[in-house]
Formats: structure tokens, C-alpha cells, sequence
């Protein structure tokens, strides 16, 4: 049987050379495309999840860290730092683990899931809570990493990119072909910048010219933002963000203009959902489609839904979702019931009889 290598040895003939010298990895990608037959059918499309909470660390950030953190191998750096919140600082906290370098992590205060946390803690990076949002401490963090002998593994890496590309070549080898559209959410912009990357590359343009093309097309790119952090919808920075999807609380996106090129080159369209149609999806998927994922990974499917709601899906399209993040990051939204009420467990006896009784047997 064939054991996944990590990205960077998978596709090795379509990333960069100082990235394969010294790879870090715990071997990430390799993520299931699941069909969603319960929301194909309520759309009228053929609905695929890239569902990337299956990396090593619950999110699709390990693709970019393998890259990102060997790279910064290469070049022999002994720490790290990145803004997050916190699938960045999760993966970026492992994989520096992993190469032994030191790992410093700005998170927003207050605002990152328990989750999330937890896995920066574990893995010992340095963890600061800074007194402001995202932006804030992408700033400090970029400021830091100019002044200081620490690498900035953040999106606006390129190294970053490159890994994240790989998820678009996965689609590609797993369909045959690139979908009609491509579905995300969006905060930074790094992830759809990577998956436009990836899918124009497989289809034989820009740097994937010397290489064959294992694509025939590329897909429309539908990017969601949320509605309280909706800067790319809304045409100018957000200054106080704010969305129950805290890891798409981002006001300012670094990588903007190319989320902005991906969506006018692809005839696709970034749009924004509610925090409401955020978490009416979140429950959709989780009840209704077996999939469980966390709040920001949502938007994606809260966005398809509506857009379906408002005659805008073609019907029969070959549509790919890419839930984010693992819905144990951030659990506590799966115990509140659609009306805003605590879910909390029924009690039953220890006896048969009870556990029958209470089941309606
Ligand atoms: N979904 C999840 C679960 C995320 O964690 C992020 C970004 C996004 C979507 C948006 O991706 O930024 O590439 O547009 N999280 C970053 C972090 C900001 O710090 O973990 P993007």
C-alpha cells in the first residue's frame, strides 16, 4: 500500500528546489474529497468537500507550513514568528517543533478558539496575546520579522503558497479534470491566491508551462468573506472586524489584490454571508451531511447556499467546497440549538428500561 509522503514529496516536480533540501513534514495533505450527496441534491449540483481539517494539525495551514518551515530550514533560521487566528499558529507551532527551531505566535486577544489554543501551548511556541485584532498582529509580526533574526511564516510568505497549492492539484488528480467552481472561505486571501496558483499551474500556464498539463480548464473561484469582515466585498479595510468565524476576522487582507486577480481572471466573485447563514451551514453540514468542521470553514457552503437561493447556481456544475478547519478546533458552537439555547444532555437512569423509555422504545 501506498503511504502519502507530505506534499512537498508528492509533488515534488511542481515545487521549488529550496524546498526540498531540508523537508520538514508530518506528512500533511492527502485530503479526502467527500461527496455532499445531501446538498447536491438540494442545490441541483454535484457537490464536492476538499475537507482539509483531516491535516495533521486540523487545518489546511500544514500544507503551506511543510514548505514555509523548510524553507526557512534551508536557509538555517532558528526561530519563527506569524500572526494567526489560530490555525497558523497551531501548524506553525508543530512544525517548528519538528525542525527544532523556536516559534513565536501574535494572536488577537480573547478572540481565538479554545481549540487552537490549545495546540499552540502544546507545542510550545511562545504565545502572545496582543492587545488588538488580526491586523494588528500581522503588523507587529511583519515589523518583527524585518528587524529581527526571526522568519515570518505567514501567507504573505511565498512559500506559504506554494504548499497551499497543492490542495488545487489534489482536486485535479481526484476529479480528472478542474471543477466548475471552486468554493472558500476567505480572511487573509493566502488560500484562494494558493488554489488559483495551483489550478492555473495543472492546467499547463504560468510556471506549469515546462510541465504537462493535467488540466483541461480552470475553475470559476467563489471566495466568502463574513459580513462583519467583508473588506474585499465592501471595497476598503474593516477596521474593528468582527464574525462568530473568528478565523476569518480579518480586516485587511495581505494578500487582497490577488484574491482580487483570482476572481476577475477565474469569472468568479467574492462575496459575503452572515454570521446567521454561517452558522445555519455549519449545522447543515454537520446534521445533514456528516461533516464537521468549524464556523469559518462554513462560509463556504453558506455562500453556495445562497447563492443557489438567489438562481445563481448552474445546475449540474461540478462544484468543490474546501472546509478549512476541523470542527473540533472550535466545538462550542455544535452545543447551541439553531434558537441560540444551550444544548445540554438528557439524563437517564442506568437501567434499560430508562435508556429505552427516554428513546421512545
Ligand atoms: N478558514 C480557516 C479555518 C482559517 O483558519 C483561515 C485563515 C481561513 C479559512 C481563511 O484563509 O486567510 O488564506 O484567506 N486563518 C488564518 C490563521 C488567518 O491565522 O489561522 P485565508
Amino acid at each position: 500500500a501506498h503511504q502519502w509522503r507530505g506534499v512537498i514529496a508528492e509533488y515534488a516536480d511542481r515545487l521549488p528546489a529550496h524546498v526540498q533540501r531540508t523537508v520538514v513534514t508530518l506528512a500533511e495533505g492527502g485530503t479526502p474529497l467527500v461527496p455532499l450527496p445531501v446538498l447536491s441534491e438540494r442545490i441541483g449540483a454535484e457537490v464536492f468537500a476538499k475537507v482539509e481539517g483531516m491535516n495533521p494539525t486540523g487545518s489546511f495551514k500544514d500544507r503551506g507550513m511543510t514548505t514555509a518551515m523548510s524553507a526557512a530550514a534551508d536557509r538555517g533560521a532558528k526561530a519563527v514568528v506569524c500572526a494567526s487566528t489560530g490555525n497558523t499558529s497551531a501548524a506553525a507551532a508543530a512544525y517548528a517543533t519538528r525542525a527544532g527551531m523556536v516559534c513565536a505566535v501574535l494572536v488577537p486577544d480573547g478572540k481565538i478558539a479554545m481549540g487552537k489554543l490549545s495546540q499552540a501551548i502544546a507545542h510550545g511556541a511562545r504565545l502572545l496575546q496582543v492587545d488588538g485584532n488580526f491586523d494588528d498582529c500581522l503588523v507587529a509580526a511583519r515589523k518583527l520579522a524585518e528587524a529581527y533574526p526571526v522568519e515570518l511564516v505567514n501567507s504573505v510568505n511565498p512559500d506559504r503558497i506554494e504548499g497551499q497549492k497543492t490542495a488545487a492539484f489534489e482536486v485535479v488528480d481526484a476529479l480528472g479534470d478542474a471543477p466548475d467552481i471552486h468554493v472558500l472561505p476567505v480572511g487573509n486571501a493566502g488560500n484562494i491566491t494558493a488554489y488559483w496558483k495551483g489550478y492555473r499551474e495543472y492546467a499547463g500556464l504560468d510556471a506549469g508551462a515546462d510541465l504537462p498539463a493535467l488540466a483541461t480548464r480552470t475553475p470559476a473561484m467563489w471566495g466568502f468573506q463574513a459580513a462583519g469582515a467583508a473588506p474585499i466585498v465592501l471595497g476598503h479595510p474593516v477596521t474593528h472586524p468582527e464574525t462568530v468565524a473568528t478565523a476569518i476576522r480579518i480586516g485587511n487582507p495581505a494578500s487582497w489584490p490577488q484574491a482580487q486577480e483570482a476572481r476577475d481572471t477565474s469569472g468568479g466573485l467574492v462575496e459575503a454571508v452572515t454570521d446567521e447563514q454561517i452558522l445555519a451551514a455549519h449545522r447543515f453540514l454537520s446534521a445533514e451531511n456528516g461533516v464537521f468542521v468549524e464556523p469559518a470553514s462554513a462560509a463556504g457552503i453558506a455562500g453556495l447556499l445562497a447563492l443557489h437561493e438567489q438562481g445563481r447556481v448552474p445546475a449540474g456544475a461540478r462544484i468543490v467546497v474546501t472546509v478549512t478547519g476541523h470542527g473540533l478546533k472550535d466545538p462550542q458552537w455544535a452545543l447551541r440549538a439553531a434558537d441560540g439555547s444551550d444544548v445540554v444532555p438528557e439524563r437517564v437512569g442506568a437501567d434499560v428500561v430508562s435508556v429505552a423509555a427516554a428513546l421512545g422504545l
